[in-house]
């Protein structure tokens, strides 16, 4: 509606602005990016004042007059990334992109948004003992890391952000507290800013919840919890999944930079904020960066968050971003940069069971997170068509449709609903409104086997397609049809785990094909982390239940977890680089399941690294890979001139006084990722890697998977290295065997063994 609405105002707006132009030009929010600073990261007050003064200077010089300048720019970034985001008009912003400072102008665009049984399965604990040998222990469980992410804010009253048995907060700590709304920092909670001017300038309401840290929403609180979340024994969603939840780095120190708010446009994050938060946390001391949030996959330098993202690694911070959740279409992957460690998401070895028992000795399989019925006994089952109001449609009110529901027929009886159209714990609201005593949700043929656990406002349970069908010939068929709602119960050992979650995104990397994404897999489905309680658990106006914990599922849930094992590696290895932390948990990643086989996709059908990039996160292996694949600045910067930006731009991009060459040759493929694709290939190419010794001396061995219909070699097949530090070179030949003439991706798989450690590569090619 409210789109609809918007865009008819935008064509009655250029209709008038044909017939009096040029008096009425429409502003937008733009963002003028430079590169990088000259100055050094340590800054001083006269410094910020010249970098502002040079971005009045240079958008003076279009707009006419410093003063101009000074009313148009909203923000100016000052520390590390240099640039400013203005309100500017569509020909001012073309002029501003022929500026030779320029690196590039790109509107201020939106994004999305994309417990605590995940760290056993990852087998960090095991029935809550902590072994000796565990990264947790071997970590201290992330103390002395500072985690932060960019996200709707937190809530700093949750248990999870409690300052428990934690020591003074780190000297190296630089970051601020904003007070606004009741909100204050702790120990534990560090940190907690808002950005909100690229959102207001785009025309998002200004408000109290907008002007705060405090998380309306829940994302936020759920994300960094996920992240580094404190110990909060017997944390349950209504008493369901009971337990300690706690994050990945439970002894972090963490801070949030709220960046994401009510969506506009469809969208709650925006390009402006978001830079300005990264320009923030580089400079407060962060260590790790978690961003639950991401846009369409497109160019580099005209994707604020991969800029900023750039800059953060550039600094020594290591960010985690989600891979999206637009699966399991191919090439939906978003957050591709090569600095960027980006998240799949996949399922756990937990189900929230809630089935249903039908009097006539069915049984149907149900899941979800709502309070049990009063009384474990058969009530009368009623299907939503039949229990129609008599104004309404039975195709509307099978869906359980506002106002579609005879109350006089609902009434303490078990409500049948069909999936699909209007959302699912609308449809409890509907049920609950008319009476129910409880509900069950059917899906329908799309959705299939896709069942989720939703914290319902009455006792409801949701089931699959053909068990759906089922049920719905019982109701449809029988005089007196009676069933019976099992309460909710966490169900552990599921097998097979992990699968892929349908929704996260997939590769291939559309951008730039040469760079595997995702990187990695890890828990996204139904995790339980902590809360906002200025929200409630369905987020509508008719619940008034208010939950510290809750099950959420998404990219957005397996990123934080990602973030979280960085967390633990900077803590014990604080002098890897950002590339090195990636590539320990690239390498170290598992593609089977806890049946031993390789991973399934949501289908059912083998998963590839298209879905899971090199595997599901194994943090024990993590601490100590053996070898990495690492990068410096220099790295990224041949990556970028190998894809087309030209000395021009790597030299404005760098900020440096001192001009960076481009290399005269260079070949994508021999970018050192620790995975390898090689797209397009016509007869044969040779691939340089390079890997770095992280553990003891030792001599390490090739192993190849062969992709069906490739020979691949490495030359040498196999690597001594005698001490710390040490790099060695090697190349891999990969030949087509047969000429084809489809594009389709094959894989196989390079590993390193040293007999201990098992240093493992994807390969995909076509
Ligand atoms: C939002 O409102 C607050 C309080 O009225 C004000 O201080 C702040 O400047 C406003 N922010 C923006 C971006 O307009
Ligand atoms: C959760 O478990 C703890 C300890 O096992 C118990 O004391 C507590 O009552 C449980 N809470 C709920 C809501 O079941
Ligand atoms: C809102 O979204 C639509 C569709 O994505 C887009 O075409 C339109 O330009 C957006 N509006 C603004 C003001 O950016
Ligand atoms: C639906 O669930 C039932 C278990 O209640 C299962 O037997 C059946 O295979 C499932 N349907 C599909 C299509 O997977
Ligand atoms: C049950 O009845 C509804 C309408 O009353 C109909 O849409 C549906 O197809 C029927 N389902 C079965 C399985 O009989
Ligand atoms: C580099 O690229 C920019 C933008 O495409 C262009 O304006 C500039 O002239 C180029 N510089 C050189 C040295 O080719």
């Amino acid at each position: 509606m409210l789109f609809a609405k918007f865009s008819n105002f935008l064509a009655l707006f250029i209709l008038f602005a044909v017939f009096q132009e040029p008096a009425l030009a429409i502003k937008k929010s733009y963002i003028v990016y430079l590169g990088g600073h000259s100055h050094g990261p340590e800054i001083t007050s006269d410094q910020l004042q010249h970098v502002a003064d040079s971005h009045h200077e240079l958008l003076g010089t279009i707009l006419g007059s410093k003063e101009k300048a000074k009313d148009a720019i909203f923000y100016s970034y000052k520390r590390h990334i240099n640039g400013f985001a203005a309100m500017l008009e569509e020909e001012e912003a073309a002029e501003i992109a022929h500026h030779p400072d320029v690196v590039s102008i790109f509107l201020n665009q939106g994004r999305n948004l994309h417990t605590t049984h995940s760290w056993e399965f990852l087998m960090l604990e095991r029935n809550g003992v902590i072994h000796p040998s565990s990264l947790w222990k071997k970590a201290r469980f992330g103390e002395d890391t500072i985690i932060a992410n960019l996200d709707t804010g937190v809530w700093p009253e949750s248990q999870s952000f409690s300052d428990n048995e934690l020591g003074p907060i780190p000297s190296k700590w630089k970051g601020i507290c904003q007070h606004d709304d009741g909100f204050s920092c702790n120990r534990k909670l560090i940190g907690a800013r808002y950005f909100n001017k690229g959102y207001v300038a785009f025309g998002g309401k200004n408000s109290s919840k907008v002007s705060t840290a405090r998380d309306y929403e829940g994302h936020g609180s759920h994300t960094l919890s996920t992240a580094a979340g404190n110990f909060v024994p017997g944390a349950s969603v209504f008493g369901v999944g009971n337990g300690t939840a706690k994050g990945g780095s439970p002894k972090a120190r963490v801070a949030t930079y709220k960046v994401c708010f009510p969506p506009i446009n469809g969208s709650e994050c925006f390009d402006a904020d978001l830079m300005k938060a990264f320009d923030a946390a580089i400079h407060d001391g962060v260590d790790v960066l978690s961003v639950s949030l991401g846009g369409d996959p497109i160019d580099y330098f005209d994707d604020g968050l991969a800029i900023a993202s750039f800059h953060a690694v550039r600094n020594g911070v290591v960010v985690v971003a989600s891979a999206g959740n637009s699966g399991p279409t191919p090439g939906t992957v978003s957050n591709i940069a090569p600095w960027i460690l980006t998240v799949a998401a996949s399922t756990l070895d937990r189900e929230f069971q809630a089935d249903v028992k039908l009097q006539n000795g069915q049984y149907l399989k149900g899941t979800s997170f709502s309070k049990p019925l009063p009384k474990e006994t058969f009530y009368p089952l009623i299907s939503a068509a039949h229990a129609k109001a008599a104004n309404a449609l039975a195709k509307d009110a099978i869906l359980c449709k506002p106002g579609t529901l005879d109350s006089k027929k609902v009434k303490g009886k078990i409500l049948v609903c069909l999936r699909g159209e209007n959302a699912r714990m609308d449809k409890g609201e509907q049920a609950s409104l008319a009476g129910a005593a409880g509900m069950i949700l059917c899906n329908d043929e799309t959705t299939g086997n896709d069942i989720i656990a939703d914290p319902h406002v009455l006792p409801a349970t949701q089931i699959n397609y053909t068990d759906g069908v089922a049920l719905f010939s019982y109701v449809n068929t029988s005089k007196d049809p009676l069933g019976l709602l099992m309460p909710p119960k966490a169900e552990l050992n599921m097998k097979p785990a992990p699968l892929m979650a349908p929704f996260s995104s997939r590769g291939p990397n559309i951008v730039t094909p040469e760079i595997l994404k995702p990187d990695v897999t890890a828990p996204g489905v139904n995790i339980i982390a902590a809360y906002s309680e200025g929200t409630t658990p369905t987020e509508n106006a008719f619940d008034t239940r208010r939950t510290p914990f809750i099950t959420e599922s998404g990219t957005s849930m397996s990123c934080p977890h990602v973030a979280g094992v960085a967390g633990l590696l900077k803590t014990l290895h604080p002098e890897w680089s950002p590339a090195a932390i990636r590539s320990a948990i690239m390498t170290t990643a598992r593609t089977r399941d806890n049946t031993v086989n390789p991973m399934a996709d949501a289908d059912n059908e083998k998963a590839t690294p298209f879905a899971y990039g090199s595997g599901h996160l194994r943090p024990n292996r993590a601490m100590d890979p053996g070898l990495v694949y690492d990068l410096s600045v220099n790295d990224y910067l041949d990556f970028l001139c190998a894809i087309g930006y030209n000395q021009t731009m790597i030299n404005s991009f760098t900020g440096s006084k001192k001009h960076y060459d481009c290399p005269k040759k260079y070949s994508l493929l021999n970018f050192n990722n620790p995975s390898i694709t090689v797209p397009y290939l016509f007869g044969s190419v040779t691939v340089n890697r390079k890997l770095k010794n992280v553990g003891k001396p030792g001599t390490y061995v090739a192993r190849i998977r062969q992709p069906a219909g490739f020979s691949v070699s490495v030359e040498p097949d196999f690597l001594k290295f005698d001490k710390i530090g040490e790099e060695k070179k090697f190349k891999l030949k990969i030949k087509s065997k047969k000429a084809g003439s489809e594009i389709e991706y094959v894989f196989g798989e390079l590993l390193w063994s040293d007999g201990k450690h098992y240093v493992r590569s994807p390969i995909a090619v076509s």
